[in-house]
């Protein structure tokens, strides 16, 4: 397929903190998929992260951490354009440009900021008490960081849907504004934003954490995707287990390090242990250290690769200035367009 006939794929990753074996199967792994089918444009959403991240040190660290991530994954700087939101300014221009087409009201009805704001009412506080412009814009950054990519798919998890529609109904906003006052060349110009689609990973997998509830940052359950060996040894030792003895027969399906060991492990290997969990006779002990062999095995190269990155910050600065420059050259002629379609030339 010619590069100019495939669609257009873009998500942005907040740097708020280490990327996680959730992270990797729910996120990472199904984006980089989409690479191989669409040109795909993945950045690092700094300026969203600092409406919670307020101190440097920590989000320069985690804007390393997370690129250095993505790269230590798999994903390709020559094929994907991967840069830092902050890089790419033509962002904060359409931003601005968009708050002059969105509503107040399409603001209040965002998730975060209902929420937000329902949290302060329960506790008895001001209703908009500690809520920044940045939480309260949120979706408007977001719809400026789609809409300056021409993007036509955005994977994103369930809880994103709702800024994807609020871009859709941005983007709407503007394009029936000039289309009725006319005057425009071409139907690109006269349309002038084009509608994304939120692809959500429906059938990604569901990750559990130590605790078997869903593997998240928030409920501190999580295993990072980098941590060394030893210490990954040590959280799955503390994954929660059922007091079944060891000669009892146990359920693989029931058992979040079964399920983890899904994972990571070859379709033999899968029935194998399943077979040693229903025979009984293997304590929880014993199915630990399995999982724990399996994930160190598939986890070694990525680790590796994730600390040689992290030793050469040149080359990381260097990978993401090149892939900010692709970016602007893409950002540029969108925010050219756009400006000659709104009268500011
Ligand atoms: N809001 C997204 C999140 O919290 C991150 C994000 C910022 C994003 N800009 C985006 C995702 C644009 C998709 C497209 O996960």
């Amino acid at each position: 397929m010619e590069t100019s006939e495939k669609k257009v794929s873009l998500t942005g990753i907040k740097p708020t903190g280490n990327l996680h074996i959730g992270n990797y199967f729910g996120a990472i792994k199904p984006a980089l998929e989409l690479t191989k089918t669409y040109e795909a444009r993945y950045f690092i959403a700094d300026y969203h992260a600092l409406n919670t991240v307020k101190d440097a040190a920590a989000l320069s660290a985690n804007i390393r951490e997370v690129s250095a991530g993505w790269l230590a994954t798999g994903l390709d700087p020559e094929k994907v354009v991967f840069y830092r939101q902050s890089s790419v300014p033509e962002t904060f221009e359409l931003a601005t440009l968009l708050m002059g087409f969105t509503s107040k009201g399409l603001m209040n009805r965002a998730h975060a900021y209902k929420a937000a704001v329902q949290a302060n009412l329960e506790k008895g506080n001001d209703p908009d008490a500690g809520v920044n412009m940045g939480l309260f814009t949120y979706p408007i950054l977001m719809a400026a960081d789609i809409l300056l990519f021409d993007s036509d798919v955005v994977p994103v998890g369930e809880d994103q849907t709702q800024h994807v529609e609020m871009a859709q109904d941005i983007a709407e906003a503007f394009n029936f504004n000039y289309a009725r006052k006319g005057g425009a060349h071409t139907e690109e110009d006269r349309l002038g934003l084009k509608i994304p689609t939120a692809l959500v990973r429906e059938n990604a997998a569901v990750v559990p954490g130590l605790d078997g509830r869903k593997m998240s940052k928030s409920y501190n359950n999580a295993i990072p995707l980098f941590c060394e060996e030893k210490q990954l040894r040590k959280f799955i030792m503390r994954i929660v287990t059922n007091s079944q003895g060891v000669e009892e027969p146990k359920d693989p399906n029931g058992s979040q390090i079964f399920l983890l060991y899904k994972l990571f492990a070859s379709a033999e290997e899968q029935a194998a242990l399943a077979a040693r969990y229903r025979e009984g006779g293997m304590g929880w002990g014993q199915a630990k250290e399995e999982l724990f062999r399996v994930m160190n095995r598939e986890l070694t190269p990525l680790r590796e690769r994730f600390n040689a990155i992290m030793a050469n910050p040149a080359q990381l600065d260097a990978t993401l200035a090149q892939g900010a420059e692709k970016a602007r050259s893409i950002a540029a002629k969108t925010m050219k367009r756009l400006r000659n379609i709104i009268g500011i030339q």
